[in-house]
Formats: C-alpha cells, structure tokens, sequence
C-alpha cells in the first residue's frame, strides 16, 4: 500500500502527456457536471465522466512507477465486484445512505492517505535534504487528515439517520454550539502546531493523533443536530467535504488529477448545498455549523392523532378527476417506494385524452435525493415541459380542481408555515389547501413523512384519502378512467 502510494506521490508531472492526459480528464469532468444538470443530457454527462475517470486511472497506472501491479489488480478486481454488485441491488430509494456511505469511505481514504505520508515521508517525496517534511505539505497533510475525518465520522452518522438506523430526529446537546467552534478552533490550532513543528518524535506525534481524534468527534457532533427535513443539505455538504478531502489527498500524492476532481466535487457540492439551502429556506452557515438555527424546542410526533377525516375509493376519484379541467400532481417519496410513476403517467394520457390539463409539481426535496422525481418522471416518459418546480408553480393551486398527493408528505404540510416548533418550520410548502379538492395516496393514518410530523392536509373539508399502496391505487384509477 505505502509503496504504491508513494510511487504515485513521485508524481508523473515531468512527462508532459501526463499533464495533458490528466487536463483532458479534468475537461470530460467538466462537461459531466454540465451534462448532469439537465434530466435530458443527464445519460451524455454520466458518459463523460465515465471516460475522464478512464482516462485518469489508465494514466495513472502507466505512467507511474508502481511496484506491485498484481495488488492493484487484485484491489481492483474486486472492488469492480463489490461496486458492481451493490450497484445492482440497491433500491432506488436508498441512494442517499449509500452516496453517504461511499463519502465515508472517501473521507477514510484521505485519513488513510495523509497517516501513511506523515510515517514515511520520504516515499512520498514530501522531504527536504534534511529528511524534514516540508512546511506546504504539513499544512496539507494535517488539513487532508483533519477534513477526511469529519468527512468520515459525518458521513456514518448521516448513513445511519437516512437508513433509519439511527432515529432522523434532531439530537440538540447542552451547549453544541460551543463545543463546535471549540473543538474546530482547537483543530485549526493543532494544524498550525503541527505545521510549525519540526521537532518530529512522540510530541509531534501527539498532534497528529490529536487532530484525528478530535476531527472524527467535530464530524460525529455537526451531523447529530440536523433534523430530518435538513438532512438532503447535509448530503450534498459531505459530498462537497468528500471533495475538498480528495483534493487535499492529491496534493500529498502529487496528483494532478485528483486535485483537479477533488476541487470539482468540493465546489459543485458546496454549490449544490447552497442551492439546497435556499430552497429550503434554511441559513447555509447554520447548516455548515452543524444546525445553529434547530430550536431547542423543535418537536417532532403525531401519526396517532385520531381526528375526522374523509376517506374514498379508486371508482370515486377516477370520476372526479375525469371532471376536473385542471389537475396539479404532486409526487414524493411513497411514489418511488411503489414505483407508482408509469402507472401514473397512464393515468394523466387517459386524463389529458378527455381534455384534462394535467401538470406535476415537483418540490426540491421531494424522495430522498436531489432529482429523484425528476428521473422516475423521466423514466415513465412524462414530458419535460409539463414538470414544474416549487417556485414556478405554487401560485397556480389557488385555479386548480384537484391537487393529487402521491406519496408525498412533507412537502405539502402546512406545519411548515404556521408552526414555529414543528422540525420542517420554514421550509417552503406546496399551497395544497387551496386547491378546491385534494387527493391523498398513502397506505395508512398512521404512517408519517420523514420528518414524523402529523400533516393537517389529512383532515382538510376537501380532503379525500386514498389509503392503498399508491400503485395499486392509480391502477384502479386507470381502470375506472378506462
Ligand atoms: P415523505 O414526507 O417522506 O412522505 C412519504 C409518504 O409516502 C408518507 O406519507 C408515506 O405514508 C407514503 N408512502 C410510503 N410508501 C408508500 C407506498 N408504497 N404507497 C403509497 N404511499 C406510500 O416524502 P416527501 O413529501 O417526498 O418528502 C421528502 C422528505 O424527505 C423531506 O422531509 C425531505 O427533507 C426528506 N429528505 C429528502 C432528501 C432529498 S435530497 N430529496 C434526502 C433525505 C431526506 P405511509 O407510510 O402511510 O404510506
């Protein structure tokens, strides 16, 4: 392991194919990250990072002196299956614990990667004649070391909540506000130390050890206060954590390549949050700070209230959607645990077939995953142009017939607006209640969103339940349309 690493941190830089191969990956990133921002280019952009990685890893193992090139065969190879193997069986909606459980691994590696170059400096090349490390690259190390371990601590922890492991609620300990920015500051501090530190041995030692520590704690402590409704920002934050730990992985390597990656990964995530953050209507540095802006008193429950409501059949809602001249589909996350969406999409062709106009609205967070609606409405052919965002639609619920819920929960709650304790509080909210019939496709009363609140759009004059598995439920709509 030390000696591939190290043969890699002998860097291939002097050979300007190398520079120009690695540049032509760093290119094909760029154009995957462009691909991706649109459903319809999304297959092109997959494809070019594909090539750029290609490209990066062939390079890497031609031009580099490595000793052993049976081992990395063998890591490869069944990595390949391990990879191959998960990707395969993963459920659409587990993505998001498994893309946090690969930043974990990201994060271990930097850890992994700056541990190895600081006990065998000299492989890497990161020394002065005098066998002294040279100052750059204690920086770097001590950063690389102290980032990949927040990045890994953060992201077991974020794995566990979205798995349901671990409870989603938010865990608000006595003063974290202080322990954050004590124990942040302490890690600035202790880098530094290491940095100006020359004296090597037991003492400078203790440094590295302490930075590790105390990074694994600070990722644990900033992901426990983040609450369910918070969580999709705190993925796409590791993500970018992950990022900035392999950039920081490529400096002590000496690898161009991954710098470049590593800095695209680091700042397109962080762009992401931001956006994310927006959306929600949550302050980026609070989230950051690892939920600054949680109230202490944020309740999270419900489900078991018994309060009236109104519940109906396939037969009754075929007959009042094929009256309606107006239908606002609102999907979420009980639409992919069915695989609701081709179903659904029968049903808006035999709808718009009778001269229904039908429109779906899509709500930044709606699933588990930036996207996730997108794609599924993609994958059941569901034209581009009548999908809509948060944003561009609300205001047109106030001229709608029927607004249909499908397996969408928090993303309607009104709790949102009106309820100061309640953990989804100003987040931006469908205005569903102002639609003059609302639809609701969920299994049962009891069962919650995400962020387990109670949702009073169950008990709304206007509301009908439609209590079945959201497939089952549209197929006998279809069949009542028919
Ligand atoms: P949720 O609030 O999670 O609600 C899902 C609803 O689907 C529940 O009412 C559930 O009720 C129902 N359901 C589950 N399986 C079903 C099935 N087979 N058939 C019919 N209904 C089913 O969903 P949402 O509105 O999409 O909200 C997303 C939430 O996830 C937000 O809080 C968001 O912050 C969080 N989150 C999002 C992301 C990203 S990036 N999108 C990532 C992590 C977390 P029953 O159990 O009664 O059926």
């Amino acid at each position: 392991m030390l000696s591939f690493l190290a043969s890699a941190a002998n860097g291939a830089a002097a050979n300007p194919w190398v520079a120009i191969a690695y540049l032509v990956a760093g290119v094909l990133f760029i154009l995957a990250l462009r691909g991706l921002s649109s459903p319809s280019s999304s297959r092109a952009g997959n494809r070019f990072g594909m090539l750029g990685m290609l490209i990066a890893v062939i390079t890497t193992l031609v031009t580099h002196d490595i000793a052993n090139i049976a081992e990395i065969g063998i890591a490869i190879f069944l990595g390949g299956i391990v990879g191959f193997t998960i990707a395969r069986r993963i459920a659409m909606t587990a993505m998001p614990e498994l893309v946090a459980a690969f930043h974990s691994l990201v994060g271990m590696a930097a850890v992994l990667v700056g541990l190895a170059a600081w006990l065998n400096p000299g492989a890497f090349g990161i020394t002065d004649a005098a066998g002294q490390i040279f100052l750059a690259s204690r920086i770097e190390l001590g950063l690389g070391i102290a980032i990949g371990a927040i990045t890994f601590s953060g992201s077991v922890i974020a794995f566990l909540k979205l798995s349901g492991r671990m409870s989603g609620a938010p865990i608000l300990l006595p003063m974290r506000h202080v322990i954050n920015l004590g124990a942040l500051l302490a890690i600035i501090g202790l880098v530094g130390a290491y940095a100006i530190s020359g004296a090597g041995g037991a003492g400078e030692g203790m440094l590295v050890v302490w930075i590790t520590l105390l990074a694994f704690a600070i990722g644990f402590l900033l992901i426990i206060p983040i609450g369910g409704a918070d969580m999709p920002v705190v993925v796409s934050m590791l993500n970018s954590y992950s990022g900035w730990a392999a950039a920081a992985m490529g400096f002590t390597l000496g690898n161009t390549a991954m710098i470049i990656t590593g800095a695209l990964v680091g700042s397109s995530g962080a762009i992401l949050s931001y956006i994310m953050c927006r959306a929600m209507n949550r302050s980026f540095i609070s989230v950051i700070a690892g939920g600054f802006g949680a109230e202490d008193g944020a309740q999270s429950g419900g489900g078991g209230e018994q309060r009236p409501y109104k519940q109906g059949s396939a037969d009754d809602a075929a007959f009042m959607l094929e009256q309606a001249e107006k239908v606002i589909v609102i999907p979420g996350y009980g639409m992919a645990v069915a695989q609701a969406q081709h179903a659904l999409r029968e049903m808006c062709d035999l709808l718009e077939e009778k001269g229904v106009e039908v429109k779906f609205a899509i709500h930044p967070v709606a699933g588990r995953m930036p996207g996730h609606m997108n794609v599924l409405l993609a994958e059941a052919a569901v034209p581009y142009d009548k999908v809509f965002e948060l944003e561009d639609i609300n205001s047109e619920f106030a001229q709608c017939d029927v607004a249909f819920i499908i397996g969408a929960n928090d993303v309607v709650n009104p709790a949102a607006k009106t309820d100061k304790s309640s953990p989804i509080y100003g987040m931006p909210v469908f205005d569903v209640d102002k639609a003059k019939q609302v639809f609701f496709i969920k299994r049962s009363m009891g069962g919650v969103g995400y962020a387990g609140v109670d949702n009073d759009v169950f008990y709304m004059d206007q509301t009908m339940m439609l209590l079945s598995d959201a497939k089952k439920m549209v197929e006998e709509i279809v069949k009542g349309l028919d």
